[in-house]
């Protein structure tokens, strides 16, 4: 008989935030933008990878005419802390230019990547940027970045799952964990 294993449920792993809390959360942001935006059509940036799985569920809970673009910058590869250089891998598809931005991030760690993207987007020309991030670490900030829609705030831990990878590995995790030892 072959063994069965499970990612979800692996021993290295502990649950920081369980699936219902995060679906609970996103339902309640959706329904937010959906007011704050009523009447507009707001563009929903997403900063890949990580930030794939909490924009289809969080453009899902928002009640409007919105229309979606992707966008991936260097990352901290299988380093668990930021080299502090951002570069944009895959760019845009859509020009900016009078459009209502909202950037959908997983987790603002030291505001290295929301403040370079913010300021890049604003000499594209959009009209307004906000930013909604699932995570927020405020003890690791190094620059100042205001986000407008947070899921949960966090302590500094490296965690995983529901979109973020530790060397590509947990995205798919339904729950956030943090990795053991
Ligand atoms: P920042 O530029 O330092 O704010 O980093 C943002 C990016 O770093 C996120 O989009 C994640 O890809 C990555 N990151 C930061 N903290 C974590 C973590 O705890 N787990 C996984 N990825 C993280």
């Amino acid at each position: 008989m072959p063994e069965t294993t499970s990612e979800f449920t692996s021993p290295n792993l502990s649950v920081l935030i369980p699936a219902d809390k995060i679906r609970e959360r996103i339902r309640e942001m959706g329904q937010q933008i959906a007011s704050d935006y009523a009447g507009r059509r707001p563009e929903l940036i997403c900063v890949l990878k990580g930030a794939m799985i909490f924009l289809s569920d969080l453009a899902r809970a928002i009640d409007l005419n919105l229309t979606f673009d992707y966008i991936a910058v260097s990352s901290y590869g299988k380093e668990k802390s930021s080299s502090g250089e951002v570069k944009i891998v895959k760019d845009l598809d859509e020009p900016l230019q009078g459009r209502d931005i909202i950037l959908v991030e997983d987790i603002l760690d030291t505001g290295l990547t929301l403040s370079y993207l913010v300021n890049s987007f604003k000499a594209r020309g959009a009209t307004s940027i906000k930013i909604a991030t699932l995570l927020n670490k405020p003890e690791r900030r190094k620059v100042e970045v205001h986000a407008d829609y947070i899921g949960f705030d966090i302590p500094d831990e490296f965690v995983v799952g529901y979109g973020l990878d530790y060397a590509e590995r947990y995205r798919n995790l339904p729950y956030i964990g943090v990795v053991k030892g």
